[in-house]
């Protein structure tokens, strides 16, 4: 029990949430990091609202605990959303800019609104905007890069501006990192690349891999993977192999899958990151990855890796963010 703003806020005992990460996040991966005292999350982007009925039930039925959906704002989708807010504690924005409609929304239908952001003035338009708490995303991270900061500069313009709970999020794999940044004044962690290689992840097995056998150093900023994707131009972070192998593949699709009786296929240089359904060349595929990765070492329970997360670390001595006078 470790108690923040943001756990007191949400009704959670731990200050972590799962990152949103496409169809990496299984329900069963969303409940294991909400059962452990975190607030899990599951991502809605470009699927149907029956679908996304069916994770939110797995997920329901898996925890009594608070949980998030994550959505990506170039994938909207009214009936997804409408459903989400009923049934989350949270919803989770990212990629677009803060919309106090959409938070009014949330509000209204009982569920508290998050906004990962890029910059300073990102974060001040998502407080404007209603929302509840807001997560600094450094560029260290994997995935999709909103901003252009490293995430201490970044946690301390995005604290000395705003005023309700920011959590921290990018390169965040250790207990070190974890007391470092609620010591400059977060409320609380987002981690994404560390809860790939969780034993109840979705991800493919040899991006696992992988991710494993990567050092921090093998996490890259890129902007190549950009096929067909609604959230670019922009940077991600992703394993240099995957860059590579991107690079030297000579066909049209590296990879495909069978998706509720479809045929999907991904293009070279498509930002879809290699979930199990899979197969083909999945080390060309988007295979993201914050520079936490060098934190990345086994497959092991969600619940072990937020507890190697929070061992040791205590609430920092002072309950106000650092403040220093101009
Ligand atoms: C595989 C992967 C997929 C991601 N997809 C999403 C997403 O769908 N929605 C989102 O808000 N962020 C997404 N992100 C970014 C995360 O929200 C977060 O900023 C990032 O994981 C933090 O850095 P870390 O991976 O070093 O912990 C993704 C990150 C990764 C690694």
């Amino acid at each position: 029990m470790l108690e923040t703003a943001f756990t007191r806020l949400v009704g959670v005992t731990v200050p972590l949430q799962l990152a949103g990460m496409g169809s990496i996040l299984s329900p069963e991966l969303a409940a294991a990091v909400s059962n452990a005292g975190g607030l899990g999350q599951v991502t809605f982007a470009g699927i149907p609202a029956d679908e996304a009925k069916k994770r939110l039930d797995r997920l329901a039925a898996l925890t009594a605990r608070p949980f998030g959906v994550n959505l990506l704002i170039p994938y909207f989708d009214e009936a997804v959303f409408e459903l989400a807010s009923r049934r989350a504690r949270v919803i989770d924005f990212f990629w677009g800019d803060p919309d106090a409609s959409l938070v009014r929304r949330v509000h209204a239908a009982g569920a508290l609104a998050s906004w990962q952001v890029g910059s300073a003035a990102e974060a001040k338009a998502a407080e404007a905007a209603g929302c509840d708490f807001i997560i600094a995303q450094g560029i260290e991270a994997g995935g999709h890069i909103r901003g252009r900061l490293g995430l201490l500069p970044l946690l301390s313009e995005v604290l000395d501006r705003v005023s309700v709970p920011v959590l921290a999020a990018g390169g965040i794999g250790s207990a070190r990192s974890v007391a470092a940044v609620l010591a400059a004044g977060a409320a609380g962690v987002r981690v994404g690349t560390r809860f790939i290689v969780a034993r109840e992840s979705n991800a493919h097995p040899d991006y696992v891999k992988a991710l494993i056998a990567a050092r921090a150093e093998d996490s890259v900023r890129t902007d190549r993977f950009h096929v067909e994707c609604p959230l670019c131009p922009s940077t991600h972070g992703v394993l240099r192999s995957a860059l590579e192998a991107a690079d030297s593949f000579e066909g049209e699709f590296v990879a495909e899958a069978d998706i509720g009786g479809e045929r999907r296929q991904v293009r070279r240089f498509q930002g879809t990151p290699p979930f199990k359904a899979f197969s083909g060349r999945i080390d060309a595929m988007a295979q993201y990855a914050g520079q936490s990765v060098g934190a990345v070492t086994r497959v092991q329970p969600a619940a072990e890796i937020v507890a190697e997360l929070f061992a040791g670390v205590s609430a920092p001595s002072r309950s106000e963010p650092v403040s220093v006078s101009a």
